[in-house]
């Protein structure tokens, strides 16, 4: 695995690859971001994985404190997988990369919009150096982040960014609960009590499949249980509009809090 620190170098290096697909990260890597390199290994002949922690997009100077970070794991992990190349740069490095202008799309204000003020310009900050830096030709994103997954394919499509989105799937924990970084600083007690929410969720969406969302079931069950939410949200998953019925374009979100660590997801 050849490992890069400088924009310049890993740029130069990749412009003249043929097939390369690019998994961005925050580190901590778990099970989902590998499940990402994995598919990343099956349809490109090399794959770059970036670890940097962006903290343009915390919109909570503690949540980024906390935010855990491991790199001597993260290089482990990254080695197994026969990751090819590994960009891990410092701000500078990411920052004072000179992109052409590009436009930002408009972002609806729903869901992580409202609730986390500028985060998704921070992200699309970074998206945009990462993705002049390393010239990709698929790039590969979690739906467990759907939110982010639209607009950074919206950016992508209203650039003209040569770069294919590959959606891939939640890996989740055998209870159900999505994997995150964020679990991490969670205990046992605290996992089996967050896959909770997911099991209440995908109960509640196969009994109400072509009914009207009535969202007070999901409320009385997070009130009952003494779970703190910032949003539950049934859209279409193509535009992300509010949705009233449950039907086979739905998909619920949630944004919640298992002891003071907040946790998102959707089905
Ligand atoms: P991070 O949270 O590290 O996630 C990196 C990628 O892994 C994202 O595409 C995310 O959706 C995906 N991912 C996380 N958990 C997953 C799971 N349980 N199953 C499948 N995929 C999962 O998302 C970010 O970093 C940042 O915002 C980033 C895009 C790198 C920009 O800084």
């Amino acid at each position: 695995m050849k490992i890069f620190k400088k924009s310049n170098q890993i740029n130069k290096f990749l412009l003249s690859q043929k097939s390369v697909g690019f998994v961005p990260t925050m580190g901590a890597l778990h099970k989902g971001h590998i499940s990402l390199i994995k598919k990343s290994k099956s349809l490109c002949k090399k794959t770059v994985v970036s670890i940097f922690l962006n903290p343009k997009q915390f919109n909570n100077k503690k949540d980024l404190k906390k935010y855990p970070s491991n790199l001597k794991k993260d290089l482990r992990i990254c080695k197994k997988n026969k990751v090819d190349y590994l960009y891990v740069p410092n701000f500078k490095e990411v920052y004072s990369w000179k992109t052409k202008k590009k436009i930002y799309p408009k972002i609806k204000n729903i869901m992580e919009n409202i609730h986390r003020k500028g985060h998704f310009k921070g992200v699309l900050n970074v998206i945009e150096k990462l993705l002049d830096i390393v010239p990709s030709h698929k790039l590969f994103l979690g739906k467990k982040d759907y939110q982010q997954l639209r607009i950074i394919a919206d950016y992508i499509r209203i650039n003209k960014i040569p770069t294919k989105v590959i959606e891939c799937d939640t890996v989740r924990e055998k209870n159900g609960l999505a994997l995150s970084s964020r679990n991490a600083r969670l205990n046992v007690r605290e996992i089996n009590f967050a896959s909770k929410v997911y099991q209440f969720i995908k109960k509640y969406k196969n009994n109400y499949l072509g009914k009207k969302f009535n969202k007070k079931v999901i409320l009385n069950f997070l009130n009952n249980n003494h779970i703190k939410y910032d949003y539950v949200e049934n859209c279409n998953f193509n535009n992300l509009s509010r949705s009233k019925s449950i039907n086979k374009h739905s998909k619920i979100f949630i944004a919640f809090y298992i002891s003071k660590i907040r946790l998102i997801d959707n089905i």
